[in-house]
């Protein structure tokens, strides 16, 4: 960069003590409003940039790159999913594409576990019924919930944040199950105790089903109205990836009919609405998308994304880069 302060967008308020990071070398466009930044806003304002930290809310594809300028260098996505950026389109357009693996990986593995325990032991419900007013009893058939010690849990994607979910139920003496479409070294498998199994077979035998996987044309409604008929009566589903990899209408169905016990659910097939088949019902377990909402972490978030971003301006290598071969493009042309 030297001693030139390029112009960079931050599409929404980070924690401060990135941002001063940012402020310190760039002359930074911080988009202040309530919610996402509105799209029309966006492509003004990334106007000529030399880069951008974005959301997952902020869809990054060739309009935005269009409408960015060449100079644009680098997109640091604040998020470790990346669905909403196009990264065929920024490698075609030289810019480098970033995310935050890693920072989030043990936090949005508590949130999942913490759904499995709320969902499966009614907590939520609960504490809605206490706030009822409703006139209550000590009774021995008093809401009633489903045990997680000594169950199986099945692991969809079994990546960092699938395996560090794996470890939390270990601690539970939980059978672990996984699938996924990359066999991991079997080193994994043995640390974890972990079985193999194809993804109907781990549907059928699992009485909590995690999900961590990325949100592709080949996930979208991976779970849906056939995959859920082979659940248990008695299992708990948890997605703490993308909403629109479970098909909505079909789970709210489920839950109602009892085809399965419970869901825990951090993000939504239109987020933020949320199915109002869901809303109604008590067994649904429902956050507002908080997987990786802890102060440590957030930060962690926004520093990496922040480191992201000032190493793509001084044309570095980004510690979480998607797209290297963006930079051998860099390179080529001089
Ligand atoms: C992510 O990082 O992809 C989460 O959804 C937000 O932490």
């Amino acid at each position: 960069m030297g001693g030139t302060r390029p112009p960079v967008l931050v599409t929404r308020r980070l924690p401060q003590a990135a941002l001063d990071r940012v402020e310190a070398r760039c002359d930074m466009t911080l988009y202040e409003g309530d919610g996402a930044m509105p799209r029309g806003r966006l492509l003004v304002a990334v106007s000529g940039q030399a880069g951008a930290v974005t959301l997952l809310t902020d869809r990054v594809d060739d309009e935005f790159l269009d409408a960015a300028g060449p100079q644009l260098k680098v997109v640091a996505n604040y998020a470790v999913g990346f669905d909403n950026i196009d990264v065929d389109a920024c490698t075609r357009h030289g810019v480098l594409a970033c995310n935050t693996p890693e920072v989030l990986t043990e936090t949005t593995a508590d949130t999942a576990f913490a759904l499995m325990m709320a969902a499966a032991r009614r907590i939520a419900e609960g504490d809605r019924f206490l706030r009822s007013g409703a006139a209550w009893t000590w009774g021995p058939l008093m809401m009633l919930g489903q045990d997680v010690h000594h169950k199986t849990l099945g692991v969809v994607g079994f990546g960092r944040i699938g395996r560090a979910l794996a470890r939390r139920a270990r601690g539970f003496a939980m059978r672990v199950l996984y699938h996924d479409l990359y066999r991991p070294p079997a080193e994994a498998e043995q640390e974890l105790q972990a079985e193999y199994r194809d993804l109907e077979d781990l549907l059928r035998e699992s009485d909590f089903v995690s999900l961590h996987i990325s949100l592709t044309p080949q996930t979208r409604h991976l779970i849906n109205a056939g995959r859920l008929a082979l659940m248990k009566p008695t299992a708990v589903l948890v997605n703490t990836s993308r909403g629109p990899v479970i098909d909505e209408q079909a789970l709210a169905q489920a839950l109602t009919e009892g085809q399965i016990l419970a869901a825990g659910l951090d993000v939504f097939e239109h987020e933020p609405d949320v199915h109002p088949g869901l809303l109604a019902c008590q067994n649904a377990v429902l956050l507002p998308h908080l997987g990786s909402a802890t102060v440590h972490t957030r930060l962690a978030m926004a520093n990496l994304a922040v480191d992201n971003l000032l190493a793509g301006l001084d044309d570095r290598h980004p510690p979480a880069l998607l797209n290297p071969e963006a930079r051998e493009q860099h390179a080529a042309d001089g």
